[in-house]
């Protein structure tokens, strides 16, 4: 089936390629020129395990090209809508501008019974607005969302957990002819996984808008929670990781998406639940999330009290102290450092007149070009090298496993901080450093 994918970020290039892993012939668009020459000469534009070796694995079958130009998209059944949705400048709204913009252009170039496929994060009531626009072309829009986790994104999308169809529906609810056809050809798309067993909920177009967003928030939800119950370890004495251990056996609860620690970043849940409440506001049940305003507190309040953390173990004052920092991406495996817990920290220790050194295995770039005033070092030791404190803000793999003897003998003060629980205090403590974490005694 020809296909096109437009807008290659992180969500779009991964599509793409496994696209053209399932055995279509796929187009990805993107007006980042840039981004658009990476991907042709088979380079990824980011950091994502297993995307490389997938774009030489997909480049070797001719199955998959890359365009500026939105007229390549022509002749394709189905086009899928990957660009991003941020937060709109200073508001809570997601902004909508890159989803208009993919949208309009590819108008011109849909033909009848194309299939325009929306993958992006959209506010409810977003896919009705876009379907509209395109009724004179007779092209059919449902709305697919993504469920891919960065780091995991190759496998989270050959092999996803659900897949979601949102089809167009009459006044009583039926999906339409339109919708049915549609569907067919979503079936073929995903005909790979499917045959595989991966479970498929066919729904209405606003349904399948707010699953995206409803799984999202309940996500932030977990790890806000858990975050707030380190709140209450930390003026108890008591464990959020043995706290979470334990809640974590009952399968209701389950034990995923329950560590404490500086909570959560990135470009998806942040803005998302943020844009969820304003969309909710707009739709007059501001109400029924007032509770998301309460998640996106308590994360924020981890960060502060991280800044707290290392000013305790610097005895009242980080003024002049030198600070290591290891990780800036907002987790592990991912290079992608937007609102990233790691620097947002950082910078805060920097501005309160900390000297704050941050390392990271991939995301060094990403993060000078965000905060140029800090400074950057290539390792763990070189960026420990002389520090007052160090800070564990990412569980890169070679953090977690970091020696602690090895540390002692560059740092000037040893002095821990486990800003994602991952460290062994018991072996931290012996090696003679002042361990310290959120929500833990
Ligand atoms: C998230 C969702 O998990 C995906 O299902 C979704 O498709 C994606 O957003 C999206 O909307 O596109 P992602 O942003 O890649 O995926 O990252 P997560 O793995 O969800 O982690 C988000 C943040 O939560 C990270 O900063 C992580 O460190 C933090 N986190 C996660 C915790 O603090 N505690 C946990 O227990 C788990």
């Amino acid at each position: 089936m020809k296909v096109s994918v437009i807008g290659c970020g992180y969500l779009g290039a991964v599509h793409a390629a496994c696209m053209a892993r399932l055995g279509h012939e796929v187009v990805g668009i993107d007006v980042d020129e840039r981004k658009v020459a990476a991907l042709r000469e088979g380079r990824a534009p980011f950091y994502e395990p297993g995307l490389p070796e997938l774009l030489e694995e997909v480049a070797a079958t001719g199955r998959l090209t890359f365009s500026t130009e939105m007229a390549d998209a022509a002749g394709a059944a189905v086009h899928f809508i990957c660009v991003g949705t941020p937060q709109s400048h200073g508001e809570f709204r997601a902004d909508l501008s890159y989803v208009d913009a993919a949208t309009s252009a590819l108008t011109p170039f849909l033909q009848a019974g194309d299939v325009v496929a929306g993958k992006s994060t959209v506010p409810v009531g977003t896919a009705e607005r876009l379907a509209a626009s395109l009724e004179a072309t007779g092209a059919t829009l449902v709305w697919n969302p993504e469920f891919l986790r960065e780091g995991f994104a190759v496998q989270d999308t050959l092999h996803p957990d659900r897949l979601v169809y949102g089809l167009p529906t009459d006044d009583d609810g039926v999906t339409t002819p339109a919708g049915e056809k549609a569907r067919a050809v979503l079936d073929e798309v995903y005909a790979t996984p499917l045959a595989a067993g991966t479970p498929l909920v066919v729904t209405d177009r606003a349904t399948a808008q707010l699953v995206k967003v409803a799984a999202n928030s309940f996500l932030a939800t977990k790890i806000s929670f858990i975050n707030a119950m380190a709140e209450l370890c930390e003026a108890t004495g008591a464990d959020v990781t043995r706290l979470a251990d334990a809640i974590g056996y009952d399968p209701r609860i389950g034990r995923r998406f329950l560590n404490a620690g500086l909570g959560f970043g990135g470009g998806c849940l942040p803005k998302d639940i943020r844009a969820f409440m304003a969309r909710a506001g707009e739709l007059g049940v501001s109400d029924a999330l007032g509770f998301l305003r309460e998640i996106d507190s308590i994360n924020m309040r981890r960060r502060v009290r991280m800044v707290d953390l290392a000013r305790e173990v610097c005895h009242g004052s980080i003024v002049g102290r030198r600070v290591a920092v290891l990780g800036a991406a907002f987790k592990p495996d991912s290079d992608d450092v937007r609102d990233s817990p790691a620097l947002s920290v950082a910078a805060q220790m920097q501005l309160q007149g900390a000297h704050v050194t941050v390392t990271d295995p991939k995301a060094i770039e990403n993060a000078r070009a965000k905060w140029p005033d800090l400074r950057f070092a290539a390792t763990a030791l070189e960026a420990a090298e002389e520090a007052d404190v160090v800070l564990l803000a990412t569980e890169w793999p070679e953090y977690r496993d970091l020696d602690p003897d090895e540390l002692a003998a560059v740092v000037n003060r040893k002095a821990i901080l486990d800003g994602r629980n991952v460290l062994d205090p018991a072996r931290w403590r012996a090696a003679g450093w002042t361990y310290r974490a959120l929500g833990r005694p």
